[in-house]
């Protein structure tokens, strides 16, 4: 190949540029040129390309975001619309794409694969959702920046003996609300994967009302049941029925989008690098369909048509944690 595309798709990832990076210098040391499309498969429907350069993608290693943008594309669920992609690539003798994105990003990817035209895609979503790798680029800065709001949000919510309902990302996933609620010690961590009853909800709170515990932090998966604001107002409402216990007043706050952005961890970084490369050399050599995975502790490539689900380790982990943070 003498000619490749690169972009990043659906939401930012903490990372996205770092693969980017790695993608385009890769391919420049093989000998081929390396295209960014702008806005995901927006640029390819509306033909907006860019030649990368080693210098171009110079400095952006720490940087969040995406230089050539990233978002989701409506139009592309349109079979016609991608043939006409796959047209216009070959017109310009684009000859295969490295794709950085999430579960929509994999999926137009392998339409682009089923249509004749080498994807290889790299996992790039703070959600950590997709099948077959154990991590994806910028769940691990995601899940830093949740740690950091959530040890603030204890400060306040222990002097004003409040519980706080913290919302985080994720889509359907639970992941980072497990991990963020294990690394601040959240006294609950409610996900979509393993809902609970408001009932529980509401002992829980005050239990720990009535052993004199100064605040109760739920982390709370934005997929899960209710919104912090829901839940909230559950709380509240319960307070005056409670029987003999004082129990804490609720506030939510929902993390929202300063999760997807920041500059990425050390780990993202890494990971980002590796995933960059091991995709352009896959694509270089005449791999297509393909998703680049983190599995048993190496980046690997897999046949994206054949990937097992993510894996729900977390039913046991959160018993265990309940176990230890109700003190
Ligand atoms: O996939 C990343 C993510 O941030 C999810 O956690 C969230 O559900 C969604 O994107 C929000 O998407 P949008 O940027 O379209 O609001």
């Amino acid at each position: 190949m003498r000619k490749i595309a690169i972009l990043a798709s659906g939401g930012d990832a903490p990372g996205m540029n770092a693969a980017i990076r790695a993608a385009t210098r890769t391919a420049i040391e093989r000998g081929a040129e390396a295209w960014g499309v702008w806005d995901g498969y927006n640029g390819l429907v509306e033909q907006r390309i860019e030649r990368l350069t080693s210098r171009g993608v110079a400095g952006i290693l720490q940087r969040g975001g995406s230089i050539i943008g990233a978002g989701r594309c409506e139009a592309f669920l349109d079979d016609a619309r991608r043939r006409e992609c796959v047209d216009y690539l070959r017109s310009v003798d684009i000859e295969g794409a490295v794709v950085v994105g999430g579960e929509g990003s994999l999926a137009g990817a392998m339409e682009l694969h089923r249509l004749g035209f080498p994807c290889v895609v790299v996992p790039g979503t703070i959600d950590n959702d997709m099948p077959g790798t154990e991590i994806t680029i910028g769940a691990d800065t995601a899940i830093n920046t949740a740690v950091e709001a959530i040890d603030r949000l204890r400060d306040t919510a222990s002097s004003h003996r409040r519980a706080i309902v913290v919302e985080v990302m994720g889509r359907r996933s639970g992941y980072i609300a497990v991990m963020a609620g294990i690394a601040t010690g959240a006294e609950m961590i409610i996900t979509p994967e393993h809902p609970v009853e408001i009932a529980e909800v509401i002992r829980e709170v005050a239990a720990m009302a009535k052993r004199g515990k100064r605040h109760f932090i739920v982390v709370l998966a934005e997929g899960a049941e209710w919104s912090a604001e829901e839940l909230s107002r559950h709380i509240n409402a319960a307070r005056g029925t409670l029987v003999d216990g004082e129990t804490y007043l609720a506030r939510p706050s929902v993390l929202g989008y300063i999760q997807r952005g920041g500059t990425p961890s050390r780990f993202d970084r890494i990971l980002a690098t590796r995933m960059g490369i091991a995709a352009a050399e896959a694509l270089l050599e005449g791999a297509s369909g393909m998703l680049v995975v983190w599995h048993h502790n190496s980046v690997q490539i897999a046949d994206a048509a054949h990937l097992d689900p993510p894996a729900d380790p977390w039913g046991e982990t959160l018993g265990h944690v309940h176990r230890i943070t109700s003190t």
